[in-house]
């Protein structure tokens, strides 16, 4: 009889994006990957994770100023290398950065990020009111995986902040991405998508021929229309939106508290956004938006459906993942 053997090789969390993180900052080559079936698309750790300050962008820094002048703590949800966090903490803000990764929460500290833990988004760490300003970015809120799971995230980011707080999120808008977006996947509802891919790395000089892989990943593209008709069921309102320069593919929202009451539309919401010229204003003039989404029923019916990954089931597919060898036979 044979005896039952061990598979051969690492047989850890394989964490890609945390581990490619962690390897680039440490100066070990490596290459991280996204991948949709047969096709692969590099992952940029270096020009998305590690970018100078210089180089982020008058109106990316005026965003983050606003957070930190919301004079409270700020926390950044998936906050990666952390580079976020710095930057709060080096103005004198109180910034706490957390993150599903492990590896990437090391490589933040490694970097100097002072508070920063191992947490997911779904549930975070973190007391009811913690915080006056929430930032989240790099398209992790679309992990919610529908619109109601992004509302649940927005419900959450809502538990830990005050009433009046404020918030930044981003995402990709489907009504300015064509089938050649990596990962890409339509629906036939307007102003939503879908983008589907999982992370795999690669290191070049230790485990060659080692792939960490990560669990596949499903992302919710929506519309700026459609992440209003999801905030709509939170404390937020959607202040502002900003599509990002260069092909402007990718749009970021700048978020505030309701008023406690939650009497009526929010007047501030109008006013302030079409008099600020840094925001697009054709994502806010579309007055077919608010008839569109009270009218449909058959969003808001499959918003909340069964049939839609939930955003815990996702979040809770992020981080167990599987390291595979390669070429073993
Ligand atoms: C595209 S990166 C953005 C990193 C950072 N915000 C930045 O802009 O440099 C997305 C981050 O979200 C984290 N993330 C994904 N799912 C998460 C979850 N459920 N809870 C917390 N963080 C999560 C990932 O580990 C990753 O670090």
């Amino acid at each position: 009889m044979t005896a039952d053997r061990e598979p051969e090789g690492p047989r850890t969390f394989a964490d890609p994006f945390g581990r490619a993180m962690r390897d680039f900052h440490r100066g070990e080559p490596g290459r991280l990957v996204y991948r949709d079936g047969t096709e692969v698309q590099d992952g940029n750790v270096e020009g998305f994770y590690f970018t100078p300050r210089a180089e982020w962008g008058e109106e990316t820094t005026l965003e983050l100023e606003r957070l930190a002048d919301a004079r409270g703590p700020v926390v950044d949800v998936g906050c990666g290398t952390g580079q976020h966090v710095r930057w709060f903490q080096d103005r004198g803000v109180d910034a706490v950065g957390v993150d599903v990764s492990p590896n990437a929460v090391g490589t933040a500290r490694e970097m100097g990020a002072e508070r920063v833990l191992v947490g997911d988004m779904h549930d975070l760490p973190f007391e009811d009111g913690r915080f006056r300003a929430v930032h989240c970015v790099g398209t992790q809120l679309a992990l919610g995986g529908s619109l109601a799971g992004i509302a649940a995230l927005l419900r959450e980011f809502a538990r830990v902040t005050a009433e009046d707080a404020v918030g930044l999120v981003d995402n990709y808008d489907p009504t300015r991405l064509g089938a050649d977006f990596f990962g890409f996947r339509p629906d036939p509802r307007e102003g939503i998508a879908h983008r589907c891919f999982h992370f795999e790395y690669e290191r070049a000089r230790w485990e060659p021929g080692v792939r960490a892989v990560g669990p596949a990943l499903h992302f919710l593209l929506c519309s700026p229309d459609r992440l209003r008709a999801a905030a709509s069921e939170t404390p937020w309102t959607v202040a502002a939106v900003r599509h990002t320069e260069p092909r402007e593919i990718h749009y970021r929202a700048r978020l505030e508290r309701k008023p406690a009451d939650g009497a009526g539309p929010d007047d501030r919401f109008s006013d302030r956004t079409t008099s600020d010229d840094r925001f697009s204003d054709r994502t806010t003039s579309d007055d077919r938006f608010s008839d569109r989404t009270t009218s449909d029923d058959r969003f808001s019916d499959r918003a909340g459906s069964d049939d839609e990954p939930s955003a815990a089931a996702i979040g809770a597919r992020f981080f167990p993942v599987l390291v595979v060898r390669r070429g073993t036979e």
